[in-house]
This record gives C-alpha cells, structure tokens and sequence, in this order.
C-alpha cells in the first residue's frame, strides 16, 4: 500500500521531468510558440481548444490583469488581490475590495490555475474564463456596474482597441474576449523547480534531511497525498475538513453550488505550490502559519455533520510535526516570479 501510493506520485513527477526535456515547447522557433515552457516538476500547460495560447494574448492578459480600470473608481486590479508580492494571493486573511470593502473568502494564489478544473474555493466557475468575469462586476470587488460598463470603458482606450483587434481580430472586442485575455494570462503563471522537484530529479542533497522525513510523514503516517496529490498537490476534489464549521451560520461551501448533502461544509483541496509564501490559509484566512495547520490535522480537523472521513487524529510527534512544515517549505517553488508589474498601460 505504502509503496503504491509513493509510485503515482513518482509517476507524475517523471511527467513533469519530460516536460522539461522539451515535450510541449515548439521546436520551430521561426513559428510564433503554440504553448510555453514550464518549470521542472510541472506537465505541459493544456491550452483549451477555443481558447488557444499565444504570445500577444498572454501579453494581453497580462495588461488587463495589472490594470485598475478594470474597477469602478481605478483602484483595484486583479493583481490588489493576487499579488506578485505575494505569490499572486494577497497576504490577508480576507480581501479588501472597492472603498475598502471586506469579503468572507481569502484570496487563493493564482499560481498554477492552469492545472486546476474548477475555480473559486467552492470550484462554482468551471473554468479560468468563466472566473475571470466575476470579480470586475462583483460590489465588493472592482465593482463595475455590468460587463457593458466594463468593455464600453475599455474600448474608449485607443491602445486596448488596437491590442485586441491585434489578437482577436476585432476592435468590437466583447467581454469574453478580455476573459480568454486574462485567462491566457494566468496560465503562464507557474511555480515549479522547488527543492522538491529537484530532488524528484534526481538531486539527492536538494532536500534536507528533515524534510526528507517529512516527506516520508506527508505520505505514510499523514497520508496528506489523499487529498494533496500528483503534480499541484491536490486531486481538485472537495472535502470537509471543518474549517468554520463551528460558527452558528458556516459557509457552506460546495453545498451552495450542487445542493448535496454531501457537499455541505466542502471546500476544493488547495494546491500546497509555494504555501509557505500564501499565509493565512483555509479558505476563511483563520489559520495563520503553517505549524497551525499541521496542528488542526493533528487532532483531526473539527468535527462537525460532514467530516470527511479520511480526516482523523494523526497522533504525530512534535518532530514529526516539524518534518512536515520543512517538507511544505521545500514546496517553495520558481517561475511566477519572472512576471512582472507593467511599467505602462494602453492609452
Ligand atoms: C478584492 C479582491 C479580489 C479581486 C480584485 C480579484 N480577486 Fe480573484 N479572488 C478573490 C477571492 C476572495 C477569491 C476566492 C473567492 C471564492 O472562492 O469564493 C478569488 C478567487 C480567484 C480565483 C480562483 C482561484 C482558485 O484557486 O480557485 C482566480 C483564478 C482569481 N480569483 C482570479 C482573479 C482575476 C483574474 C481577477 C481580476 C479580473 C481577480 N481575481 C480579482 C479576491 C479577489
Ligand atoms: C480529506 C482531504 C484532505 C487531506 C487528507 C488533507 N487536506 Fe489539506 N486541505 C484540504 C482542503 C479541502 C483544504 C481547504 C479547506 C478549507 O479552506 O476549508 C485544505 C487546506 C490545506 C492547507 C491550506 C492551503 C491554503 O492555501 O490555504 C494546507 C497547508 C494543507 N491543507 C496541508 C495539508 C497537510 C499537511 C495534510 C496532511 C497532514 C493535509 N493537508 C491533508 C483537504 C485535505
């Protein structure tokens, strides 16, 4: 069983390797690049169908992403609340929108997206361009009135026009144009080539030998990899694991979306990639570091109705309770940190 668990994990990385070795990267470098390059440790990124990459779109995207009149009043872009400072999540427990106003979700990190099937915390946009249309018109996010508002604005900005009509051969461009902008955008977005990953690789000395016993401790005694696993340290399910669950009124999660029961209180396994950059963490920001975490797997989550029953007290040593926050610190990976903050916007 032990030995099982450790080979689809293996597995997975040996992928990630031959995507280093070049698989996925045009060999014909006179031909604009059909997808991009990814970090030791990551599979090559999947580009949807009707929403193929390109060069200028990511470029594209990228200008939306930092730009703040995407919001109501020009304060808040994408990146006040997934920031390159701050591993593309915003640092806080909750985020603060337009006029300073607080939600009740912590901002995920928008680190490896391109690996993910659903987004949001409670997985409700099924995909990358879907989400990225819900915060411009969200109140208490950038507050724009509607999306006729949002592209109106941006079509009277002579340089956005002639941007899209570059990349999508309009300058009619609509609001689905700028979410598959955006979205390329976010899947060039990567963190790989941690310390773990070179240790997959065969790097022996890139981890220390704590975390190496940590390692041994997240996939044998804590069995972390039953939710955490494969290349983005999650199998993009929902589980309750209790966070909130003691307030009169919990978030109720995944429930909202389906209705099921077993949804209640049920929230997406977050990828583990550079969390130790991301505190606060759960998807209510209540845990602040990383020994907290270990501490409330430890006694089994909290219970409540609909505990997953894989969570359970773990009774681990207080050593190996250290293992396990070096090992998540070797998650700690490069890529995103190339991307930069335009110094100048379209006019
Ligand atoms: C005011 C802060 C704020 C702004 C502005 C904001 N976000 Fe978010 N973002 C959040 C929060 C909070 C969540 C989690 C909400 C939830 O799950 O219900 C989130 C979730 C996401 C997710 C899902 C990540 C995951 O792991 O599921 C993506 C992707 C994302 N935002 C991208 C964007 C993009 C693109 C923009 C700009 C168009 C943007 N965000 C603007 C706060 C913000
Ligand atoms: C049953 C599935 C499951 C298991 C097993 C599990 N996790 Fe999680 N993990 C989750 C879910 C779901 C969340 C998000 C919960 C929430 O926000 O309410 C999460 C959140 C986290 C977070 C916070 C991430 C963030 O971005 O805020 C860390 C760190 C973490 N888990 C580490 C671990 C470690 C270490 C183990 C092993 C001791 C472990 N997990 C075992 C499902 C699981």
């Amino acid at each position: 069983m032990k030995r099982m668990r450790r080979i689809v994990l293996y597995g997975l990385l040996a992928a990630g390797a031959a995507a280093i070795a070049g698989i996925g990267i045009a060999a014909d470098d006179k031909k604009p690049s059909t997808t991009i390059p990814v970090p030791l440790g990551l599979l090559p990124v999947q580009w949807p169908e009707d929403n193929p990459y390109s060069a200028e779109k990511a470029e594209l995207g990228k200008l939306l992403y930092f730009d703040k009149r995407l919001s109501a009043d020009n304060t808040i872009s994408c990146a006040t609340c997934h920031s390159p400072a701050h591993a593309f999540a915003d640092g806080a427990p909750v985020s603060t929108g337009i006029r300073g106003q607080k939600g009740g979700r912590s901002a995920p990190t928008v680190i490896n997206r391109a690996y993910s099937l659903a987004q949001f915390w409670d997985g409700r946009a099924p995909t990358l361009e879907e989400q990225a249309k819900g915060p411009i018109t969200n109140p208490i996010e950038m507050g724009m009135k509607n999306h006729e508002e949002t592209i109106a604005k941006l079509r009277g900005i002579a340089g956005y026009r002639k941007l899209f009509a570059k990349v999508f051969g309009t300058e009619q461009f609509t609001i689905d144009h700028l979410a598959k902008a955006i979205a390329t955008f976010e899947r060039t977005v990567l963190s790989g080539n941690s310390a773990y990953d070179k240790y997959k690789a065969g790097n022996k000395k890139a981890l220390s030998a704590e975390q190496i016993r940590g390692l041994d401790v997240y996939l044998n005694k804590a069995k972390c990899d039953q939710c955490h696993e494969g290349i983005n340290f999650t199998a993009n399910a929902f589980h309750n694991i209790g966070v909130g669950m003691d307030k009169p009124y919990p978030d109720v999660g995944r429930f909202a979306v389906t209705k099921k029961d077993a949804d209640w209180g049920a929230y997406k396994t977050p990828t583990l990639r550079d969390i130790a950059r991301t505190a606060p963490y759960m998807h209510d920001g209540s845990q602040k570091t990383l020994e907290e975490v270990v501490e409330f797997y430890d006694k089994g989550g909290l219970k409540n109705k609909n505990l997953d029953e894989k969570i359970k007290p773990l009774k681990l040593t207080e050593a190996e309770k250290k293992y396990l926050v070096a090992f998540m610190q070797a998650l700690n990976g490069e890529g995103w940190q190339k991307i930069q903050e335009p110094t100048k916007f379209p006019e």
